[in-house]
C-alpha cells in the first residue's frame, strides 16, 4: 500500500549511535522517512526505539551519525550541529498523556503557539482547527484531565499538530488505553495522517499497530535494524528468525535437510514424514544439516495431500472462525490453525490427519536447537 507517499526523503538517519557507557542502545542505524507515510519503529522491550526517537526530536544527543531534514542538517558528529528540539518542528506525542491539570482543552492545545510567540488570531484558528482535527469540538472549556484517557490522547495529539510539524512522532501513543479505545484510535489517526499527509513515525512494540498504521516498518532488535520492509514484505518474506518469530504466527517443525533441488529442500521430520518447502535466500543448508520448516498458519491445508505430514490432534482452542490446535508431530508439538471441518467432517481431539504445506508457502531455515 503506497497511498500518497513520494520516495522523496523528509528526514535522513545516517550511522546514527548513541552508547550508554560501553553500551551502544542504538547502533549505527539508517533510515530514510518519506513525506506522507507512517513509518513504524517495532521491536521488543529495550531494543531501543525510544532512544531512537528521542535522538529525532533532540532529546538526546547521539555520539554519532548525522541527521537530516529536507535540506537542513539537525545533527551531524562531525560538523558539530545540534539544532535543538524546540527548532526541529517536530510534533511528539508520549505514552503518558503529559496534559496540565490547570489548563482547559483549548489552552493545553494552544500552549506551543503562545510559546512560539504566533499573533493572537492565528492562534485561535489554529488552535480551533487542530481540536477540530481530532473530533474535540465543544471541549474546549473542559479542564484536560476531566476527559477519558482516549480523549487525552486526542488533546495530546492536537497538541502536537497545532503548529503544523513536518514530522510527528508518537512513542506508544495508544498503550494506556483499553482495546477498544486503541482500535479506534488506530483508524482516526490513520484517517487524519491520510488528510494531512504529514511524516508520522510510530513507536510501538505491538506488532498488530505496526502491521495495521504503517507504510513502512522498521525492525530493531538490540539497538540495530533487522529489516525495513512495508508490512506485507515482512510477513510475506521475514529476512532472519528474528524477525520470523516477532511478527504473526509460524507452525514449526524440525527436521533434518534429504535433499537440495535449486530454490527447494527436501525434509524429514522424524515420525511424521518428508516435506518439501522453499529455502529462504539467506540461509545455508546442506543435506544431513537440521533445519526448520516454517509456514504461516493460514496456509495449513487438509483438504489436500501434496506435501503433508502425519500429526495428531492433542487439544483444539475454539476461537469463534477457526480452531487454534496443538499438534504431537512426530513427538513434536507444533501449534497452528485449523478450519472448524473438513469436508463437512468436524475435527476432534485425539484425530489423526494428514496436514499439507503447500510447498511454495512453506519456508526452510537454519536448526534451531531447543
Ligand atoms: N539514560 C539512560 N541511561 C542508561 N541506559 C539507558 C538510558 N536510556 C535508555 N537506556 C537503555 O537503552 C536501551 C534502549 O532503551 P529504549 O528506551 O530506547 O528502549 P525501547 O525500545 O523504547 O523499550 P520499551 O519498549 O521498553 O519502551 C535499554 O536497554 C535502556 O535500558
Ligand atoms: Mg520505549
Amino acid at each position: 500500500m503506497d497511498v500518497g507517499t513520494s520516495a522523496e526523503p523528509l528526514l535522513t538517519l545516517r550511522g546514527v549511535t548513541k552508547r550508554y557507557g560501553s553500551f551502544a542502545a542504538v547502533d549505527n542505524i539508517d533510515l530514510d522517512i518519506r513525506k506522507g507515510e507512517v513509518f513504524a519503529l517495532l521491536g521488543p522491550s529495550g531494543c531501543g526505539k525510544s532512544t531512537t526517537l528521542r535522538i529525532i526530536a533532540g532529546l538526546e544527543e547521539p555520539d554519532e551519525g548525522a541527521i537530516r531534514l529536507r535540506d537542513t542538517e539537525l545533527f551531524s558528529s562531525k560538523g558539530g550541529v545540534l539544532v535543538p528540539p524546540q527548532k526541529r518542528n517536530m510534533g511528539m506525542v508520549f505514552q503518558s498523556y503529559a496534559i496540565w491539570p490547570h489548563l482547559n482543552v483549548y489552552e493545553t492545545v494552544s500552549y506551543p503557539l503562545d510559546i512560539r510567540r504566533a499573533s493572537s488570531q492565528d492562534r485561535t484558528t489554529r488552535t480551533l482547527a487542530a481540536i477540530k482535527q481530532v473530533g474535540l469540538q465543544g471541549y474546549e472549556e473542559r479542564p484536560a484531565t476531566n476527559l477519558s484517557g482516549g480523549q487525552q490522547q486526542r488533546v495530546a495529539l492536537a497538541r502536537a499538530l497545532v503548529y503544523e510539524p513536518d514530522v510527528l512522532l508518537l512513542d506508544e501513543p495508544f498503550s494506556n488505553l483499553d482495546l477498544r479505545v486503541r482500535e479506534q484510535m488506530r483508524i482516526e489517526l490513520k484517517l487524519l495522517q491520510r488528510r494531512l499527509h504529514i511524516g508520522v513515525i510510530l513507536v510501538t512494540h505491538d506488532q498488530v499497530e505496526a502491521l495495521s498504521l504503517s507504510d513502512r516498518i522498521a525492525v530493531m532488535n538490540g539497538g540495530r535494524i533487522e529489516q525495513i520492509g512495508t508490512p506485507v514484505e515482512l510477513y510475506d518474506s521475514p529476512r532472519t528468525p528474528f524477525v520470523r518469530d516477532f511478527i504473526g504466527a509460524f507452525a514449526k517443525f524440525r527436521g533434518r535437510v534429504t535433499a537440495i533441488d535449486g530454490v527447494f529442500a527436501t525434509i524429514e521430520v522424524a515420525g511424521a514424514g518428508t516435506v518439501r518447502g522453499s529455502l529462504r535466500t539467506q540461509t545455508k543448508l546442506s543435506v544431513g544439516d537440521d533445519a526448520l520448516l516454517a509456514i504461516r498458519p493460514e496456509q495449513v491445508r487438509l483438504d489436500t495431500q501434496e506435501n503433508a505430514l502425519d500429526a495428531k490432534i492433542e487439544a483444539l482452542l475454539f476461537t469463534g472462525d477457526r480452531f487454534e490446535a496443538v499438534l504431537n508431530c512426530g513427538g513434536q508439538r507444533v501449534e497452528t490453525w485449523l478450519p472448524r471441518s473438513v469436508n463437512g467432517q468436524s475435527l476432534r481431539e485425539g484425530d489423526v490427519i494428514r496436514l499439507d504445506l503447500p510447498e511454495n508457502s512453506a519456508t526452510v531455515w537454519a536448526g534451531e536447537r531447543t
